[in-house]
Order: C-alpha cells, then sequence, then structure tokens
C-alpha cells in the first residue's frame, strides 16, 4: 500500500492526489493513529472524482483523526472542516497544516466536534450547511453510536452527501449500519471483504427541514 514507515515509528509517509504526505501519529488515543479505512476513503475519493467531485465544494469530516482525509481531500480542491474531540486536534491541526500550507486553494479549519443531539444549538442547519460530510471508521467499540448517527442526521441537509467507510468488523457495526440504512437514502459504493464505504442522502425533503425548524 501505499503506507511506509520512515526511521521513526510514528511518522508516516503516504501519497494521494500527486503528493507525499507525511503524517505523525500519537500513541496516546484512538484518533491519532490511522484506521484502515481512512485509507480506503482516500483511495476511493482520489480514483472516483467524477462521483465525488470535491472541487469547490464545502465538506465537514467528523471524527477526522490524524486528518489523512481530510489532507486529500482539500488537496482535491474541497473547503474542508475537519472535526474530532479536543484531546485528537493539535496532531489533527499540525498534520492537516503540514501537508496543506501552500498546496491547496481552500485552507482548511478544524474544530472541536463532540457528537451529540444539540448541534441544532451549537451548529444550527441553516448556517453549517455543507455539500459532503465525510467520515472513516467511527464506527468501533463506544458508546457514542446513537450520538453519531444523530450527528450524521443533523449536517446531513437535503443538498449533503454523506460518505462514510467503515471497517464492519463487529455485532454492534450491523446494529448501526441496519440505523444507518433507516436513517438515510443509501448505496453501497464499495465492499472489500469487512471495508464498506456508503453513500448516503438525507430521507427529508428541504421543504419537511424547513416545516420541521
Ligand atoms: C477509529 S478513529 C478513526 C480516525 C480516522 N477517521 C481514521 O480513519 O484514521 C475514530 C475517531 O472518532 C473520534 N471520536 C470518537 N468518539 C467521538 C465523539 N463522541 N465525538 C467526536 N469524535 C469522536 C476519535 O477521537 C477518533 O479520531
Amino acid at each position: 500500500n501505499k503506507r511506509h514507515n520512515l526511521t521513526s515509528q510514528l511518522w508516516y509517509m503516504y501519497h494521494y492526489a500527486g503528493q507525499d504526505i507525511l503524517i505523525h501519529e500519537s500513541i496516546d488515543s484512538y484518533g491519532a493513529v490511522m484506521w484502515p479505512a481512512a485509507l480506503a476513503l482516500c483511495s476511493f475519493l482520489e480514483n472516483n472524482r467524477h462521483t465525488v467531485d470535491l472541487e469547490g465544494k464545502e465538506v465537514l469530516e467528523l471524527g477526522a483523526g490524524t486528518g489523512l482525509v481530510t489532507i486529500v481531500a482539500s488537496l482535491l480542491g474541497a473547503a474542508v472542516t475537519a472535526t474530532d474531540l479536543p484531546d485528537v486536534l493539535s496532531n489533527l491541526r499540525a498534520n492537516v497544516m503540514r501537508n496543506t500550507r501552500g498546496r491547496c486553494r481552500h485552507t482548511p479549519r478544524m474544530e472541536v466536534l463532540s457528537w451529540g443531539y444539540d448541534l441544532e444549538r451549537t451548529h444550527p442547519s441553516s448556517v453549517y450547511r455543507y455539500d459532503y460530510v465525510l467520515a472513516a471508521d467511527v464506527v468501533y467499540h463506544h458508546d457514542y453510536l446513537d450520538e453519531l448517527l444523530a450527528t450524521m442526521k443533523h449536517f446531513c441537509g437535503p443538498d449533503t452527501t454523506l460518505i462514510w467507510a467503515n471497517k464492519v468488523r463487529f455485532k454492534t457495526d450491523l446494529t448501526f449500519t441496519d440505523n444507518f440504512t433507516k436513517t438515510f437514502n443509501t448505496s453501497l459504493l464499495v465492499e472489500d471483504g469487512e471495508m464498506k464505504i456508503f453513500m448516503a442522502t438525507s430521507r427529508e425533503t428541504r421543504q419537511r427541514r424547513n416545516d420541521s425548524l
């Protein structure tokens, strides 16, 4: 694959969108190491620019971790907001800035975003509108799967396309997948063993969303 370990075990080199990308991993949290769905999603975005044209698009990444997906989306021309929990943000920011400075038309933004139910107050959907929401390996053993689905639903407006890549490993992952397909109109873009990439759009029409706000 495109992952090359450099002298220290915490630095890895990747190559996407015609650029070398140097990523620092940190061992103190889940989010600071690279997960397989990030690589699958980067390859998909790089190789399917007609299906998912990110040029000039507003993109939100949930659970951005090391920042590789945000970097690749930025290199492909998107205006990206990378989000994650507070303890992940400094490593995320350093990786994103190191690899996008002077290389991208739109400077990526990094923000703390904790998945939850209260997002209409902190991130009103009339203001926070995205063309794409990206998420890689955000489903694994944790207690916030319902909050994650609520967050995806919140940011997936009538004009948004959500792209979720995940290695489906556990029974709880299948339950989430089930709820995900019930919540959104979905199609499976990639299925490679346990690795799946879904594309999803809102079931709510613009009119129904306006009525409920
Ligand atoms: C398994 S890692 C995947 C990281 C990255 N997307 C990748 O594929 O390499 C899951 C990410 O979700 C973030 N995360 C976990 N729980 C979260 C929550 N409740 N709110 C926001 N982010 C969360 C973690 O900090 C971590 O960065």
